[in-house]
């Protein structure tokens, strides 16, 4: 009888998380436009040049970074800290985006991406995370909860999409309990 070989265990994939650069405009942008067509994601129709997202990235502030998940050497993966609204006050809130590659969900790449992003935002002194996602986004609600996002309630009907209405679901994170900073006038 032949003897049965077990392949050899598979080394897991090697994930590197790190600051967004030029030259990760396009990884960027395709895996965007993925998350546009998908229809799960985000009340965003219009797909995205590199052009436009080389604007988005360069344009950036210091308080308001984009990270990649790069695997075996492709960006599989982007995050982002937005700014939630303009406002002094709301100066310690930040709204976030995650995206994946298609081919890539489900593999950890998200719970990758969000925790450096979670790190990032406390580094960088915020107070709190906020973010809306669809009812409908299975993964995206089970990455949120994952790391403890609370869901503070759901917009009915908010938007339009593909010709109907459709719920938005408004969920927060608290980074710390730190009273707020008081001001030195
Ligand atoms: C949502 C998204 C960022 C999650 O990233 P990911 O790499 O696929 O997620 P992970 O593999 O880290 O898994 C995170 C959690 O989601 C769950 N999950 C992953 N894929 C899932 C799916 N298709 N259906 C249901 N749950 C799923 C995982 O089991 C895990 O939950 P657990 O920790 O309770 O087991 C990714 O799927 C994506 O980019 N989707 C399209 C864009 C998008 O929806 N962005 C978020 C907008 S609000």
């Amino acid at each position: 009888m032949q003897e049965q070989r077990s392949a050899p265990p598979r080394e897991p994939a090697h994930i590197e998380v790190r600051r967004a650069v030029e030259a990760d405009v396009p990884s960027i942008t395709r895996i965007y436009n993925e998350g546009i067509i998908d229809r799960v994601a985000t009340l965003e129709v219009e797909e995205r040049t590199e052009e436009e997202r080389r604007a988005w990235l360069t344009n950036r502030s210091e308080r308001h970074p984009v990270l990649v998940a790069v695997r075996d050497g492709q960006v599989v993966g982007w995050a982002s800290l937005n700014q939630f609204n303009p406002r002094e006050a709301y100066r310690f809130v930040a709204d976030f985006s995650v995206y994946v590659a298609r081919e890539a969900r489900g593999s950890g790449i998200g719970s990758r991406l969000l925790e450096a992003l979670i790190a990032e935002a406390r580094r960088l002194g915020y107070h709190k995370l906020v973010l809306a996602a669809f009812p409908f986004n299975g993964a995206g609600r089970r990455l949120y909860r994952r790391f403890g996002f609370r869901e503070v309630g759901t917009y009915r009907e908010q938007g339009v999409l593909d010709g109907r209405w459709v719920d938005v679901i408004i969920m927060e994170l608290l980074l710390d309990r730190d009273p707020p900073p008081v001001k030195a006038n």
